[in-house]
């Protein structure tokens, strides 16, 4: 891939070691069944673990659902490159380490360097975070990076879209997530205020 389709916007997922897993595999399956988006795919080792303990689905499952897939042990894939044209990066589930790891500039795999050049490219970067309860150290690393323009959409319940299953409501905030990409995901039951 030479350079970002005009008709698809070119964006990184990370996938971190927090709890999450089916969330962040039912915004693969969206980014892709909408057809905008060119998917460049880096997990972390606590995520592969993470993925056996929540979901029935294989790391190749996965795979399958991204356009280019990295090591995040290789620090010099495409993506650690801020000459990398893309339009941004969605980390999901974002584990308490990557967010500290993102927050301090410690990009010591590829999936915190590729952050860590959205940052200095000044390219949208959203954190799907998942922690409970949190501590102040989570809470103040959440707000360093939202202070400079960072996306925090944390990993939690809704009620007021009446989901009728667990996928329902994670499908809610997979919308909510690509929907701050300039992604609609059809279906999407979006408020529409009380009558
Ligand atoms: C089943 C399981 C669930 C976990 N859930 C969370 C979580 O919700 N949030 C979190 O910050 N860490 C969670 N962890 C711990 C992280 O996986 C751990 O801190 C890891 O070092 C994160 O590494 P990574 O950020 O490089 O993926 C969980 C670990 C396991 C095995």
């Amino acid at each position: 891939m030479k350079a970002e389709d005009t008709q698809r916007k070119r964006i990184i997922v990370g996938m971190s070691g927090a709890s999450g897993m089916p969330v962040g595999i039912l915004m693969l399956h969206a980014l892709r069944n909408s057809g905008k988006a060119e998917i460049h795919l880096v997990v972390t080792d606590a995520a592969k673990t993470t993925l056996q303990c929540e979901s029935e689905f294989d790391l190749n499952v996965l795979y399958a659902l991204a356009d280019q897939v990295y090591d995040v042990r290789n620090i010099g894939g495409a993506i650690a490159s801020g000459s990398f044209p893309c339009s941004g990066m969605i980390v999901i589930p974002c584990s308490m380490k990557t967010l500290a790891g993102i927050a301090s500039g410690y990009a010591d795999n590829l999936l915190l360097r590729a952050a860590d050049v959205t940052l200095k490219e000044g390219r949208r970067l959203v954190l799907v975070v998942r922690e409970c309860p949190m501590s102040a150290i989570h809470l103040r690393n959440m707000a360093r990076l939202a202070e400079i323009g960072v996306g925090i959409f944390p990993l939690v319940m809704t009620f007021y879209n009446k989901p009728e299953t667990i996928e329902d409501m994670s499908a809610h905030l997979v919308s909510r997530v690509l929907s701050n990409f300039g992604i609609e995901v059809p279906g999407n039951r979006s408020w529409k205020g009380l009558s």
